[in-house]
């Protein structure tokens, strides 16, 4: 939520900024801003829309300087105005302030100001640059005026500051919030993501909250929240911007789809060992618990049907934002699993670190090298497969499937056996792109003024009824639901009506016979039938033909068609499904 860039070193920063936020607009992309300092003062350009826009409308790349700040924003505090977009300065236009996250005592801090400093927008970041400005007067130092500044804040912050007072150096500062720095030879950078710097970038270092780091053209020093400096590791990237790229797809989104086979071969390389341990430990703890938010929470009720079918080992799934109200129930028996691909979602970390705190155990699975979540995980398994930069999850589900039978499998002593299956079914995952590509996408034109659909399955397939469901309505926005199949005709059948689209995931497997009742219940009351099977059934309107398979292994068949329907429905109805609206890629607030 929100993208945070800076750089300070020998080149002309503004294109370097632009470039990183390009990598950045996942983050957020409802306005975007940089400054820089140029001839002893902050020059700074900002407005609403897509960075792509502001850039060609204001020419961002032609301010001059050598060091500035970046913003691209997802709005929290205030509309999605010119005077909201960041950067925010003082009243003086000394200091510029690039923020990501929650100050939840601005309105107090307002209050306070608002005698002696003029206020311009309605952030809550705003209060920033003021509190710099007063503390800027009693300060020896922008770093020592940034200390004093954040001891006044209360919330959730990463920072990123310049002066023109200063104007060798960059500030930055973070709690509950990603920040990143980066070393090059030709200057230096910090980000909200590693996936901003340019190949230069050669050596980076993650922040820890209430780090605070200077960042001059040859040096970058840390300090603690109470002045005293500290020395960092620095480790190489493990991807940079250079990777990210469409290639000869028209969306991210859609080629991210095509890679999910290559994802389950992906998280398949894992070491063998270390699964096998955390297997273990999951079968010895009393108490397994799953916390994830979104797509990854979908995975993660795969997760509690494969530990159950394959183990007969009992867990919950836990909303994370849900987390804190179970807290009695946490305990040093507890074994936490947080799925999360960014690995920085807010409100997965609050539920990590809380049971964390209470003695817990902390597994994680994550796509993200070095990313919160796995730098305070007990153990880390890593999705690996690679950058995704669509707003909707795709290929990193099939990636945490496959890290959830795996550990299933490890857990019943035949992890070997789970991974040769998993193979097979990577090819078949493959294969399947091409038969139902067209099928797909017509569907989704025949559909395209459709505003309510249904997805319905059972057992292990329930979770990607949900999951398609989410999927279809972040892009698209249509709305849809996903449920137990049998759960309809409690309540959601009265819904039902002439035309409605019924998504049914019923491939041949035990469940079949009843959910194809389910169906019926719904066709008897005009319901047009989708299903997603491996084997024809005249009840369907529309047949969405997958491989047979041994059915713990059908979700990662089903959940590409549902995807591709996603997809193709945002295309049809003119939506873009890299960057839906309203939504980030990775959600840094609580
Ligand atoms: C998925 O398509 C969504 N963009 C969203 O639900 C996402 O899965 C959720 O925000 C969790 O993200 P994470 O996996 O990075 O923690």
């Amino acid at each position: 939520m929100c993208g945070l860039i800076g750089y300070c070193g020998e080149e002309p920063a503004a294109p370097l900024l632009v470039k990183a936020l390009q990598h950045l607009e996942y983050r957020g992309y409802d306005s975007a801003g940089i400054a820089t300092i140029a001839d002893g003062r902050v020059q700074l350009k900002k407005d609403v829309g897509k960075l792509g826009e502001v850039r060609q409308k204001h020419q961002l790349d032609d301010l001059p300087g050598t060091i500035g700040v970046g913003h691209v924003r997802w709005a929290t505090h205030g509309g999605v105005t010119q005077a909201n977009a960041h950067p925010h300065t003082d009243c003086t236009k000394k200091v510029a302030v690039v923020h990501n996250g929650i100050i939840q005592n601005h309105r107090e801090l307002r209050s306070r100001l608002e005698a002696k400093h003029a206020f311009v927008s309605e952030t809550d970041t705003e209060v920033i640059p003021h509190l710099l400005e007063e503390h800027l007067t009693t300060s020896n130092s922008l770093e020592q005026a940034v200390l004093k500044t954040t001891r006044e804040l209360e919330g959730s912050y990463a920072l990123v500051i310049m002066s023109s007072q200063e104007p060798e150096k960059l500030v930055a500062t973070c709690k509950d919030n990603p920040l990143v720095v980066g070393k090059s030879r030709k200057g230096n950078f910090i980000a909200s993501d590693d996936l901003a710097f340019p190949e230069s970038v050669t050596q980076i270092a993650f922040m820890e909250d209430d780090e605070t780091a200077v960042v001059v053209k040859d040096n970058i020093s840390f300090f603690t929240n109470d002045g005293h400096r500290i020395e960092k590791k620095f480790i190489e990237p493990s991807w940079n911007s250079g990777e990210v790229s469409k290639q000869n797809y028209p969306h991210f989104m859609l080629k991210e789809i095509m890679e999910n086979s290559q994802s389950i071969r992906g998280a398949m390389v894992q070491d063998k060992k270390l699964i096998t341990h955390m297997a273990m430990d999951i079968l010895r703890a009393k108490q397994i618990i799953f916390t994830a938010c979104g797509t990854s929470r979908y995975a993660a009720l795969v997760g509690r049907y494969l530990f159950s079918k394959l183990a007969g080992k009992f867990s919950d799934v836990i909303i994370s934002s849900e987390f804190h109200y179970f807290s009695d129930s946490i305990d040093k028996n507890t074994l936490v699993i947080a799925l999360s691909q960014s690995g920085e979602t807010a409100d997965v970390m609050d539920g990590a670190k809380l049971a964390k705190k209470k003695g817990a155990k902390i597994f994680s699975l994550v796509n993200r090298n070095n990313s919160s979540l796995a730098r305070m995980s007990d153990r880390v398994l890593y999705l690996n497969c690679g950058a995704e930069i669509g707003v909707a999850a795709t290929k990193s589900f099939s990636s945490q499937l496959t890290l959830l039978y795996m550990l299933a499998f490890a857990m019943s002593n035949r992890l070997d056996e789970g991974l040769e299956k998993l193979n097979e079914v990577s090819i078949m995952v493959e294969k399947n792109f091409s038969k139902n590509g067209k099928n797909i996408e017509e569907l989704a034109w025949r559909t395209k003024d459709k505003n309510d659909f249904y997805y319905i399955a059972r057992g292990i397939n329930f979770a990607i009824a949900s999951e398609g469901a989410l999927k279809l309505k972040e892009v698209s926005y249509a709305h849809a639901e996903g449920m137990p199949a049998g759960e309809l005709k409690h309540g959601t059948l009265a819904l039902i009506e002439e035309g409605v689209p019924v998504i049914a995931i019923c491939p041949s497997d035990h469940t079949l016979k009843e959910t194809l009742s389910n169906i019926e219940e719904t066709r008897a009351r005009g319901a047009f039938i989708v299903g997603i099977s491996d084997q024809y059934n005249p009840i369907f309107h529309e047949w969405i033909e997958i491989p047979s398979i041994e059915y713990i292994y059908y979700p990662l068949l089903t959940i590409v068609p549902l995807q591709l329907l996603a997809y193709h429905s945002a295309i049809a109805r003119g939506k873009d499904p890299d960057k839906p609206r309203n939504l980030a890629k990775s959600v840094t607030v609580k």
